[in-house]
């Protein structure tokens, strides 16, 4: 059997490290997409302990031309999934929040997973079974204050997975949007230092759900989905 393979961003650390590692675990070649190679090497040495040999390939999503080598990087390469999960985040009111600010967080959570998407779609095309994961947020479901920015960005990932969905649909490409609420992960001990880790969902969990989603039969599909903690409580 060929091996498949699934390109995976922001799998130096936190959600898509787990991610990467589930699909490695069920003999999937993750390709570990990141900034810091250093953190993407890390990922590759847990993996190769799997019998898996992960690639790396270091950019920085905002980049347009770092985007489009990671394009020329997978020329001809079948690739069966894709997981845009590489994500930043900003508290901040909206009062408050910059002009550049806004554009980053919107850079890097709605406008990277669009181009990485049309990027790779010749490779997604080449597989029998292709999936495209989006990592959104229980922003998407709720609404809470001093996330606006990310909010939208979010929000916007939403619906360009849906639109993508419809448009893919009859190349039997699934889109899915898994939209987590808190995390354990690096991220949210910097925007949350101190919170309660029993409401918090465990990236393991998120990671299955993915597997779950890339298990899905050719043609079958599943509408998108927030997974959190029942101890999880919205702020006023
Ligand atoms: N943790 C949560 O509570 C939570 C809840 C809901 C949704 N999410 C979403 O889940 C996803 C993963 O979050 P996480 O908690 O795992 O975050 P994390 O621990 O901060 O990891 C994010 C990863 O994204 C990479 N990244 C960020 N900006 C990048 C850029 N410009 N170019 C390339 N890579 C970049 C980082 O790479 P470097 O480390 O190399 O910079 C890092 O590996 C994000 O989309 C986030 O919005 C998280």
């Amino acid at each position: 059997m060929t091996e498949r393979q699934a390109v995976i961003t922001g799998a130096g650390q936190g959600l898509g490290r787990a991610i990467a590692l589930r699909f490695a675990a069920a003999g999937i070649k993750p390709l570990l997409v990141g900034r810091a190679e250093s953190k993407l090497r890390a990922v590759a040495d847990e993996i190769a302990a799997l019998g898996i040999e992960a690639g790396i390939h270091a950019l920085d999503l905002t980049n347009d031309a770092e985007l489009a080598e990671l394009g020329a990087a997978l020329k001809g390469e079948t690739v069966d999934m894709l997981v845009n999960c590489a994500g930043d985040w900003l508290i901040a009111l909206a009062q408050d929040t910059s002009n550049d600010q806004l554009d980053h967080i919107l850079r890097v959570n709605l406008r990277a997973p669009y181009i990485v998407s049309r990027t790779l779609l010749p490779n997604l095309r080449r597989s029998d079974n292709a999936s495209i994961i989006n990592i959104g947020s229980i922003v998407t479901a709720l609404s809470v204050p001093t996330v606006t920015a990310y909010t939208a960005a979010k929000v916007g990932l939403k619906g360009l997975t849906g639109s993508l969905a419809a448009e893919l649909r009859p190349e039997r490409i699934r889109v899915v949007m898994i939209s987590p609420g808190p995390a354990d992960t690096p991220m949210r001990a910097a925007a949350s230092p101190g919170i309660d880790k029993s409401t918090l969902v465990s990236p393991e969990t998120i990671a299955a759900m993915a597997h779950a989603v890339i298990s899905l039969p050719p043609g079958i599909t599943t509408g998108d989905f927030t997974l959190h903690s029942m101890l999880f409580e919205p702020p006023d």
